[in-house]
């Protein structure tokens, strides 16, 4: 597939107005010109900076995370339509620290999921096993398991509309990348397993690798026939870091 990778940022928990500024200034002016498609998912009350400084260039944004509520009294809560309303158009759904820290089930991730899409903004759906999954040679059932989930929920015509990230947790924030085998093989059990339900939306589906993704080595990664971009965790908090492997794409 030699359609434009897509690399999206995951800034998680950092920021202050003036560092985002002077970021998110540099990669917009650094990301003019480059094939990749390109988005940064920032904390919630950054949304509006992204959304100012980002503005005419061709970086989009999105948020971390929604409720799965529509509206009501959910205290700290924020809902799809919220971030919709200003024109978000991404959100990280399922990342593994909110499944590890935050009781994010199976369960709770289909739903954040449904209403990320009723709200009209595109899902990037995490999956992936932990160490202890991987050692004991199940991460083909634990990934299945986690897409299961979202495809009996919301249909596996819905992955036309959203985006995979696999993030095996043993990489992410570790300097352990997957090998681009170890990950290419993931890749395409997920494109098989959306296949046997959904041919076309299989072929269409953006899968992102994630986990210690740098400059150095995006592109044996994205060479992957199965690697469509990549979620990019403390790379993306480094202007010339995410635009280098933006840059692979
Ligand atoms: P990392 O994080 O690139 O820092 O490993 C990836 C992620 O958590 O999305």
């Amino acid at each position: 597939m030699s359609r434009p990778k897509f690399v999206a940022g995951n800034w998680k928990m950092h920021g202050s107005l003036p560092a985002n500024l002077s970021l998110l200034s540099a990669v917009k002016a650094k990301a003019a010109g480059l094939k990749a498609q390109i988005a940064v998912c920032v904390p919630y009350p950054y949304l509006a900076q992204a959304q100012s400084v980002l503005a005419g260039s061709n970086v989009a944004w999105g948020a971390q995370d929604l409720s799965e509520h529509a509206q009501g009294a959910y205290t700290g809560e924020v809902s799809g339509s919220m971030l919709h309303d200003f024109g978000c158009r991404y959100v990280i759904i399922g990342h593994s620290e909110r499944r590890s820290y935050y009781g994010d089930t199976d369960a709770v991730v289909a739903a954040k999921y449904a209403a990320a899409l009723k709200a009209g903004l595109t899902p990037i759906l995490c999956v992936g096993e932990t160490l202890a999954e991987r050692e004991a040679d199940i991460t083909a059932q634990v990934v299945t398991r986690q897409l299961d989930a979202v495809i009996a929920a919301s249909g596996v015509e819905s992955l036309a509309k959203a985006v995979v990230a696999y993030e095996p947790v043993w990489a992410i924030g570790t300097g352990k990348t997957a090998t681009p085998a170890q990950a290419q093989d993931v890749h395409a059990l997920i494109r098989a397993r959306v296949a046997a339900a959904g041919r076309e939306v299989a072929a269409g589906l953006q899968i992102l690798y994630g986990g210690s993704v740098k400059p150095g080595n995006a592109k044996e990664l994205f060479g992957q026939p199965d690697i469509d971009g990549g979620l990019i965790g403390g790379a993306s908090l480094v202007a010339d870091d995410f635009i280098g492997i933006c840059a692979a794409g």
